[in-house]
């Protein structure tokens, strides 16, 4: 029927409209459901499935984990009379484009300061600074009105948010001082300048990995003095004193994947040509001063670090976000 046509053309496209329309509140419908559970369901049945994997999992770890050594010597390295140092990463003169970061850190250096002198005033913003003294005094003052002498075994920590300036001293008349200068990138902008010292004894870390630094997304209400130091960025440190021949196993802080980095630290001004601390990671032996870039690893997972020197070997173990 011809003079049909136009209507049934007519009322075809509007019921189209019509069954799409309700089709569309049905599946708008269906997505908000699925967005309320899916995200929970997601995450229980990854826990599900991870648990066991952990488990089961050796002490070894993933198989995608890769290594890559930062040998001692091929560090940035500055002997100014008063300052004998090691950048791991670029720092000040020692510009590398291949070790400028890992993650949120940004410097390790490894520094000894003769007795008598020091970094004077300056100044410093949106860096999470803090030093690991491992031998001698440090002193510490700076525009919070903050000064303090710190003794190995001692982390002080500084956000520099906003701004601060400081300076670091060796007031010894005869000792140097040898710490390690690390810095991190923070993940919030224009912090409240925040300063904390804390030690973390030999006794706590022989033979033991003890949490120096942990994010404050991680560390929550815990505080007192076995608590960590709280940074505003996804990084956890550790330090251990191993023991030739024992064996501590780092538990990859949080889940997907991680980016970890090993330093250990040296004895004396070179790398011992034979003997000294040595840990392994995997099939990877690294000496005093050594420290490694350790990529494909995902948590939940384990890593196995192993005393296989003469002497106990002191390092520093990094979990961080990308
Ligand atoms: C610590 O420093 C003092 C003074 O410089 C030095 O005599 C001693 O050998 C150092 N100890 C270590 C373990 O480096």
């Amino acid at each position: 029927m011809p003079d049909t046509t136009p209507t049934e053309q007519q009322s075809t496209p509007s019921s189209t409209a019509f069954v799409f329309a309700r089709s569309f509140t049905v599946l708008i419908a269906a997505l908000a459901v699925a967005l309320a559970f899916f995200t929970p369901i997601r995450s229980s049945l990854s826990s599900l499935l991870a648990k066991p994997a952990l488990r089961s999992m050796s002490t070894a770890a993933s198989p995608a984990m890769k290594i890559t050594t930062r040998p001692w010597s091929a560090r940035g390295h500055h002997d100014y009379d008063w300052l004998y140092t090691f950048h791991t990463f670029a720092f000040g003169s020692y510009d590398d484009p291949h070790h400028e970061s890992w993650g949120p850190l940004r410097v390790i250096n490894e520094d000894r300061v003769k007795a008598g002198t020091g970094f004077g005033t300056h100044s410093h913003s949106e860096f999470l600074i803090f030093s690991y003294i491992v031998n001698g005094t440090l002193e510490h003052k700076d525009s919070m009105g903050n000064l303090e002498n710190l003794k190995r075994g001692e982390v002080q920590f500084t956000s520099a948010g906003t701004g601060i300036r400081h300076s670091e001293y060796n007031r010894n008349r005869d000792a140097e001082v040898h710490f390690l200068q690390i810095w991190a990138k923070p993940n919030k902008r224009g912090l409240a300048p925040h300063y904390e010292t804390k030690k973390f004894t030999d006794e706590q870390k022989t033979d033991n990995l003890v949490r120096i630094m942990e994010s404050t997304d991680r560390l929550g209400d815990r505080k007192g003095a076995d608590a960590p130091i709280g940074l505003q960025a996804d990084l956890s440190m550790e330090a251990s004193i191993l023991s030739p021949g024992k064996k501590v196993v780092h538990e990859v802080v949080a889940a997907g994947q991680r980016k970890l980095f090993l330093q250990l630290i040296m004895n004396g001004r070179a790398q011992p040509k034979e003997g000294g601390a040595k840990i392994k990671v995997g099939d990877t032996v690294l000496g005093e001063g050594d420290g490694a870039y350790v990529d494909g690893v995902a948590g939940p997972g384990k890593i196995e670090v192993e005393s296989v020197g003469d002497k106990p070997a002191e390092f520093l173990l990094f979990d961080m976000g990308p």
